[in-house]
């Protein structure tokens, strides 16, 4: 059976689709109801100056509409009297949460960067050196090439905060996003309305970043619990060189993606943020990836090659002796390193390449925002963990103990 898709559907919900996510309404339906009664309006209007009515591009119009009103509304409401005739300033604009923010149009593969005026904050040696160390693991930059990481060290500016500090509120406008050079920090996010501790920074890491990649308001309120020292990076930085690069990286990773049976549970859009986040890394043959017993930061996909995982045994009840024993292999497409994040216990094994391997790899703090509905099919895997180590030794003392 067919299915006919009406002449002008899917020009109707594009158009739709981007004013939502520009726009991000708390009220969908209204906003939806708000939307589609001016797109009417205007269409009538249009038909009474003698338009064809069922012509597709005026659906497009409609996306310049609310543009238009964008615009109104970030010259402080001063409507351009050349557009009076054309349409009817839209009620839109009280769902409108951010739209200084929103009508910051950006399209990565545009090359604007040499356009805008680069931000620079002088530094001392001492403070770049010390910047260089604050920055050296944040997986955001690690995808950079040294000169748009220079650019970035030349914007960031520091800032020293207080005990009990606001750095951020959640549902603001996205300023900065932050590096922590020192300092231990609460996150926050609203349940129901009411505030709830979720995490916390302890003396490293970063946040403010998902503000400025999506152009949503702040998802969870930072404070500070000592006194700290964090390296801000300008939202217009940011947007301009991480949030760029991205945009290559998703189409580089793209398919890659799609192929991943861990990620099948996230919706598309969701998986493109598990993209925003990886980092890639490469290893030589016998490389160490993980070492048995520290602690986790991030966890790992493979992208090409193979990765022994090892775990260290004593060879007899009573020796004291270890031999690391080869317990399983991980090839492209396979994940590993998760089992530490998701039982906040020491790495269980160790993990090796196996000729020349890439990685992608994800920062602890991303991997427990963006793979919660994940964590099903990981503790599966766990259960498989169990499974393999009594059939190898006989028992699994180690992970009965993580996952208890
Ligand atoms: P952003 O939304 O720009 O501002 C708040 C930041 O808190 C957010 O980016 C993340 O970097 C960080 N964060 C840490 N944990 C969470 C969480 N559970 N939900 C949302 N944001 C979080
Ligand atoms: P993690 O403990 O973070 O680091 C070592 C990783 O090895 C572990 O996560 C798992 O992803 C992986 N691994 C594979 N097989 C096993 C196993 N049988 N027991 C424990 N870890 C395993």
């Amino acid at each position: 059976m067919s299915i006919e898709i009406p002449e002008g559907l899917t020009e109707l919900l594009q158009s739709f689709t981007v004013e939502v996510l520009r726009n991000q309404p708390r009220d969908l339906l209204e906003f939806a109801l708000q939307y589609f009664t001016q797109l009417k309006e205007n269409e009538t209007k249009e038909a009474s100056f003698g338009n064809d009515q069922n012509s597709a591009p005026r659906l497009g119009k409609a996306v310049n509409f609310i543009d238009e009103a964008m615009q109104i509304d970030s010259e402080n409401g001063e409507e351009d009297d050349d557009d009076d005739e054309e349409f009817i300033a839209p009620v839109i604009n009280r769902f409108i949460r951010r739209a200084s923010v929103c009508a910051e149009a950006f399209n990565p593969d545009e090359d604007d960067e040499d356009k805008e005026p680069r931000v620079t904050h002088p530094k001392t040696d001492e403070q770049r050196q010390r910047l260089q160390e604050a920055c050296r693991d944040i997986l955001l930059f690690k995808n950079l090439d040294p000169e748009e990481m220079s650019q970035v060290l030349d914007a960031m500016f520091e800032k020293f905060c207080t005990e009990g500090e606001h750095i951020i509120d959640q549902d603001d406008d996205g300023d900065n996003f932050y590096v922590i050079e020192s300092g231990t920090f609460n996150i926050f996010v609203k349940v129901d309305g009411t505030e709830k501790l979720v995490g916390c920074y302890d003396n490293r890491g970063s946040f403010g970043e998902l503000a400025l990649m999506y152009n949503t308001p702040r998802a969870a309120t930072i404070i500070a619990t000592s006194p700290g020292a964090l390296w801000c990076l300008d939202r217009l930085t940011f947007r301009r060189i991480i949030v760029k690069n991205n945009a290559k990286k998703r189409k580089l990773y793209e398919a890659f993606i799609e192929t991943l049976p861990l990620l099948t549970s996230l919706e598309m859009s969701e998986r493109m943020k598990v993209v925003d986040v990886l980092s890639t890394r490469v290893y030589s043959d016998s490389q160490q990836i993980i070492a048995q017993g520290d602690l986790a930061d991030c966890f790992y996909i493979v992208e090409s090659g193979q990765v022994r995982i090892t775990m260290k045994r004593s060879r007899t009840k009573t020796d004291q002796e270890e031999e690391e024993v080869e317990i399983a292999t991980c090839s492209r497409g396979q994940y590993f390193g998760e089992l530490a994040l998701v039982t906040n216990k020491p790495r269980a094994a160790s993990a090796y390449a196996v000729g020349s391997v890439k990685c992608l790899v994800m920062d602890v703090q991303a991997f427990e925002r963006l793979l919660g509905p994940c964590m099903d099919i990981m503790k599966r895997n766990i259960a498989n963990y169990e499974e393999q180590l009594v059939t190898l030794f006989g028992s699994s003392p180690e992970i009965e103990q993580q996952t208890a």
